[in-house]
């Protein structure tokens, strides 16, 4: 019950991680808020919640929705905890087509939209003697081939923002962290593909097999693995973490695939095979 007497703010809380993470807040005490585009499910999950959890239609993209999400959770008694997660893959064009509006549609999704959610907490948090926000990168951030490049180059951006925001805010007592989720299984594949129903079912479930070998951990990454992961950066007992992130990636990140996959041949088994 790490968030007893807590109240936090989760974006995108409507779906995927961001539900993952409302809900595993709401268990530990906190009363949450959700901000989220999505109506249906965000006052689903509230719903299923025992009151823990409210929700507020929010466009994250639109810096006044932002304010009046971060506004209502003051309102309702003070604002400890804010998670900026809400997001979706953005244009997919290479950087050789994309225009400049779909490049700044991309980055007021994924990188304005956290800007503006420290920029609208902290003020509030800083009231109240602090607070911890957490922000939400990616793989993507740390190499090219795992999402559009808008997508990849805004994530990255959040990872850096996360730091010197942390600079900025630590006279307030204000931590300020980025969780860097891998491949998760959630709607943002089919959604991106603008795939609803039962076919977004049916490829959600395709997408669940090919997840389980995307990385050397051998099982589909969860919404459930980065919520603790963001738990654990929200809470006391990341006291003195601020400034940076956390990997949630299965062991994505450590190397060339054919470190770790046995059926990729690495340079050693390449040459000696040459060589034979
Ligand atoms: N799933 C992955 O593999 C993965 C990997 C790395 C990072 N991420 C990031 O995790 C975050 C959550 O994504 P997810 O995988 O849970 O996807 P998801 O599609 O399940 O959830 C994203 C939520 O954000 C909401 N959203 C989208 N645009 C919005 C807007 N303009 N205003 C408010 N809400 C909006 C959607 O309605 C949805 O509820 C995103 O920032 C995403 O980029 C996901």
């Amino acid at each position: 019950m790490r968030f007893q007497g807590k109240r936090a703010v989760v974006t995108g809380g409507a779906s995927g991680i961001g539900r993952a993470t409302a809900l595993r807040l709401a268990e530990e005490g906190a009363e949450v808020l959700i901000g989220d585009l999505n109506v249906a499910d965000g006052e689903e999950v509230a719903a299923t919640s025992n009151g823990r959890i409210r929700f507020q239609r929010t466009d994250v993209t639109q810096a006044a929705e932002i304010e009046a999400l971060m506004t209502a959770a003051e309102d309702a008694g003070g604002l400890d905890v804010v998670f900026n997660n809400a997001g979706a893959a953005g244009s997919r064009d290479r950087i050789d087509e994309i225009s400049p509006d779909d490049w700044d549609r991309t980055m007021a999704l994924l990188l304005r939209s956290v800007a503006m959610g420290i920029r609208y907490a902290a003020p509030l948090m800083a009231k109240r003697g602090g607070g911890a926000i957490v922000n939400t990168s990616s793989v993507s951030a740390f190499g090219s081939g795992m999402a559009p490049t808008a997508y990849s180059t805004a994530k990255a951006g959040v990872l850096h923002l996360t730091k010197v925001a942390a600079a900025d805010l630590a006279r307030h007592k204000i931590r300020v962290n980025a969780v860097v989720p891998g491949f998760i299984t959630t709607n943002i594949f089919t959604s991106a593909l603008g795939l609803e129903g039962q076919v977004r079912d049916h490829v959600n479930g395709m997408i669940a097999q090919t997840a389980a070998k995307a990385q050397p951990v051998q099982r589909a990454g969860r919404p459930e693995d980065i919520a603790a992961a963001v738990a654990y950066l929200a809470s006391d007992d990341a006291a003195f973490v601020t400034g940076t992130h956390i990997l949630v990636d299965g062991g994505m990140l450590v190397g060339t695939r054919a470190s770790w996959d046995e059926d990729v041949p690495g340079l050693f088994s390449t040459l000696e095979a040459a060589s034979a």
